[in-house]
């Protein structure tokens, strides 16, 4: 499995939010140990994602020709067709890649592995999976509650078929809790035809969230997705090396470390340095843990992602 990312390279720090809301260092920092966040200036999740899609072809020596799809999990496409990854195919020249984006927010990359490891035990060589995001055009910059938490960026995974790659998919487990989507929306799209009765809210473009419903959720349902992994895989929760989980604000992994009995030092985190990047999140911090030589081979991952729809997702891997 190669690894890659890419973020833009405008960094903004917590105090620089200051200039378009009431906020502070001190209060963002505390509440969510994000310090700062890279913005985009203009890349869109179509340029991040296929900066990514060209490292892993480089780095693995493999010709964009070899590719069987190309997913991007995005909750913030470029368009709403052509799909993010059909851009990605035609930038790169995958002309035998199938490609489509999946939409599950930050739990968009979890249910990527899911739908690739499928592939791959079907008649799909290769393909890529690319979490990508600039949720920097669905924030409302004047909105502190949402504004200070989230960042741009992007990271994804090359994976091949083979008798190792089966192997290290043990087990995922996915749930969608749709009666709770209304905790956490970004992106509506409003009915603006001639024909239209109803007036609806422009604000509802930006993200609006219930942040004690979401931090609630996040601590009792991921440690229990992560508890239905391990045991589908005949482990223990202790067996597991590293957590990578959706990194939304620090408070939320320490609590599930502390729910799942584990030392601290096993749950990785970069949510300091880049926010909230929702699809993006677990394979960035994937990337990074890779070539720090943290995460090393052979190891049991526990990767999860939780957000938007409400969605959950764990997939346990040996790396
Ligand atoms: N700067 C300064 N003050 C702020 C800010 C800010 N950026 N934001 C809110 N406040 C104020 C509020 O106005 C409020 O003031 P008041 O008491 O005078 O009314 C006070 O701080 C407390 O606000 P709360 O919203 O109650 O703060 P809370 O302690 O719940 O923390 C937070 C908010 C950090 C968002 C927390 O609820 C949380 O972490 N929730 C999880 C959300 C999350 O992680 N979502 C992402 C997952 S889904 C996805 O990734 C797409």
């Amino acid at each position: 499995m190669q690894t890659a990312h890419e973020v833009p390279d405008k960094v903004v720090l917590n105090d620089e939010l200051k200039q378009y809301m009431d906020t502070s260092d001190e209060w963002i920092s505390s509440r969510t140990g994000i310090r700062q966040r890279h913005v985009s200036t203009g890349q869109t999740t179509a340029d991040l994602c296929t900066s990514v899609a060209q490292q892993l072809l480089a780095q693995s020596g493999w010709s964009a020709d070899d590719l069987d799809f190309i997913i991007v999990a995005t909750m913030s496409p470029d368009y709403m067709t052509p799909a993010t990854a059909a851009i990605v195919q035609n930038r790169i020249h995958a002309q035998h890649a199938f490609a489509f984006d999946l939409s599950a927010a930050c739990s968009g990359f979890i249910y990527g592995l899911r739908v690739a490891k499928d592939l791959l035990a079907g008649d799909c060589h290769r393909g890529l999976l690319i979490g990508g995001e600039v949720l920097s055009k669905l924030v409302d910059w004047q909105e502190r509650s949402t504004a200070v938490l989230f960042g741009d960026g992007a990271g994804g995974v090359l994976l091949e078929q083979s008798d190792e790659t089966a192997s290290q998919f043990l087990a995922s487990d996915l749930q969608t809790l749709g009666e709770l989507g209304d905790r956490l929306t970004a992106g509506y799209q409003p009915v603006t035809s001639p024909f239209a009765t109803d007036a609806t809210d422009p604000h509802q473009r930006y993200f609006e969230m219930d942040g004690r419903a979401v931090y609630k959720f996040a601590t009792h349902d991921v440690p229990r997705s992560i508890e239905r992994a391990v045991t589908a895989s005949s482990l223990m929760v202790k067996d597991v090396d590293y957590f990578l989980l959706h990194q939304a604000n620090q408070r939320i992994i320490d609590q599930i470390a502390k729910r799942l009995a584990q030392p601290t030092d096993k749950f990785l985190s970069n949510v300091a340095n880049y926010g909230n990047t929702s699809a993006a999140s677990v394979p960035i911090l994937l990337d990074e843990a890779v070539r720090n030589g943290t995460i090393q081979r052979g190891q049991t991952i526990a990767l999860s992602g939780f957000g938007g729809g409400l969605t959950i997702g764990t997939q346990l891997i040996q790396y």
